[in-house]
């Protein structure tokens, strides 16, 4: 009884060339193995929607592994096999180069055991592989292996949820199975802008009353909480959980307060426009989201969200030393913002004040000051200043005839300082810091590294 349509034609319009024939491809390998086999999940779900997903994970029923080893010998690639669940991957190399990937997962009707509270029917394997899904937009699977190709299979009103633009599940224990699934509902119905269905609603409350969350393991939560980061927009994704109660249900002392909301909005302003500047120093958005979360927070209440989310000791240590850091620095910096807007201090005094400063630390001070000065010397010290190098190198303080040593430092570090103050801009100016620095340097013995040698 599932709603079967072919889909063969939006397969053809809205996927690359590439993944087109990596679908057809799995289907003629299906079909010579005599293996029915299945695209499945949020490829399907994203096909529907037409939003780009190169994930393409495959159900087989039968032995998926063959099918994978296959694929692989066809695409040039390996596989990696879990024999234990059936399941493997396919890693290959794209017609670009880069490497990529195929689950392929195995629908086995003796695998699965339900609660008795689960109504029991006769189920195909692939009917059974669905059913084990968390929603219905992601309970939906493309036939591969069929002519014609492409017939969309949907047992549990996918299509009808897609259209509706509903988050519902497909059982009342879906959340008890699984409560990562709360988590996933929020970040599903903002990332599409659905909503989740009074249905789910209700019996995601329900497994907040019975303290699900509680259950959950750290890393799980955390690589949840990872997957809500690297949304679109985290801040609707934190709101809603807020609204449903499920960051409480984590920690009370997670609450959005006012001055929490604006911050998370600020810091996705942040975000955004530091990905704008295309550096190869990517700012890792889980923690940035993690110091605004904890906004107003002690060391040992955000020491114990660190324990909840499973990480380790010295990640906890590391980054909490570095938000004390940034909190002593604060004042510090609006002082040299007070002295800047009168001109009385420099560039490099702030740079000295940063320079310990992590990349999330330093745009979370951004993010968070209302001083506008004070901002747009940040964001030049983060997009600028700190990159900045002196233009004279040991080399050529070699070739004034010093001897490599710990001058060497103290040189280039003056060099820099006079750069970014204006006072040195080229390597002609530094070079004269350089010589003048040394005047005052006794001339080398030969044996102390730390002087000028005899020319
Ligand atoms: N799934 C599930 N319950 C979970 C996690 C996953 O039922 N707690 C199922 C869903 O059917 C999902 C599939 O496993 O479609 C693949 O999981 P994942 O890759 O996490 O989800 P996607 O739907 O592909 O989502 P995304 O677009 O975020 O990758």
């Amino acid at each position: 009884n599932s709603k079967e349509r072919n889909i063969g034609k939006l397969i053809q319009d809205r996927l690359p060339a590439e993944i087109r024939d990596l679908l057809h491809l799995a289907g003629q390998l299906g079909r010579k193995l005599g293996l029915p086999v299945y695209a499945v999940g949020g490829f399907v779900r994203d096909l529907l929607l037409d939003r780009p997903n190169q994930d393409i994970d495959l159900v087989v029923e039968g032995n998926g592994i063959a099918l994978a080893k296959a694929l692989a010998e066809e695409l040039r690639g390996r596989v990696r096999e879990h024999q234990k669940f059936l399941t493997s991957v396919v890693i290959f190399h794209d017609a670009k180069g880069a490497e990529s990937r195929i689950d392929v997962a195995t629908a086995r009707l003796e695998y699965y055991e339900y609660p008795a509270a689960l109504p029991t029917v006769e189920l195909s394997s692939i009917k059974m592989d669905l059913f084990r899904r968390d929603f219905t937009i992601n309970a939906l699977a493309v036939r591969l292996d069929s002519t014609p190709f492409g017939q969309l299979v949907d047992f549990f009103g996918g299509q009808r949820d897609v259209k509706e633009r509903v988050i519902r599940v497909l059982h009342t224990l879906s959340f008890v199975e699984d409560p990562t699934r709360c988590l996933r509902a929020v970040r599903f119905e903002q990332r599409y802008k659905f909503r989740i269905g009074a249905g789910a609603e209700k019996l995601i409350k329900n497994a907040l009353s019975l303290k699900l969350m509680d259950r959950l393991s750290g890393p799980r939560l955390f690589s949840e909480y990872q997957h809500i980061c690297d949304e679109a927009d985290p801040p609707a994704c934190f709101f809603r959980l807020d609204e449903l109660g499920i960051l409480r249900a984590i920690s009370p002392h997670l609450a959005l307060t006012p001055n929490r909301r604006d911050l998370l909005c600020r810091l996705r302003e942040m975000l955004t426009w530091y990905r704008l500047l295309y550096f190869d120093e990517p700012a890792q958005a889980w923690l940035l989201y993690f110091l605004g979360l904890n906004l107003n927070l002690n060391y040992a209440e955000t020491s114990a969200h660190f324990h909840r989310l499973g990480l380790p000791e010295v990640k906890k240590t590391e980054i909490l030393g570095q938000r004390e850091q940034m909190r002593a620095v604060r004042g510090k910096l609006e002082t040299w913002q007070r002295q800047d807007d009168v001109g009385r201090t420099k560039v490099s005094v702030l740079c000295d004040l940063l320079r310990s400063i992590s990349l999330e630390c330093l745009l979370y001070i951004m993010a968070s000051t209302d001083n506008p000065g004070l901002q747009k010397n940040l964001s030049r010290y983060i997009t600028q200043w700190r990159r900045e190098k002196a233009d004279i190198c040991g080399a050529d303080l070699r070739r004034l005839g010093l001897a490599p040593g710990p001058l060497y430092g103290r040189i280039l570090k003056a060099a820099l300082e006079a750069k970014l103050d204006g006072e040195a801009p080229n390597a002609q100016s530094q070079l004269r810091l350089a010589r003048k620095m040394l005047e005052g340097v006794p001339e080398s013995g030969g044996k102390s590294c730390d002087r000028p040698m005899r020319k």
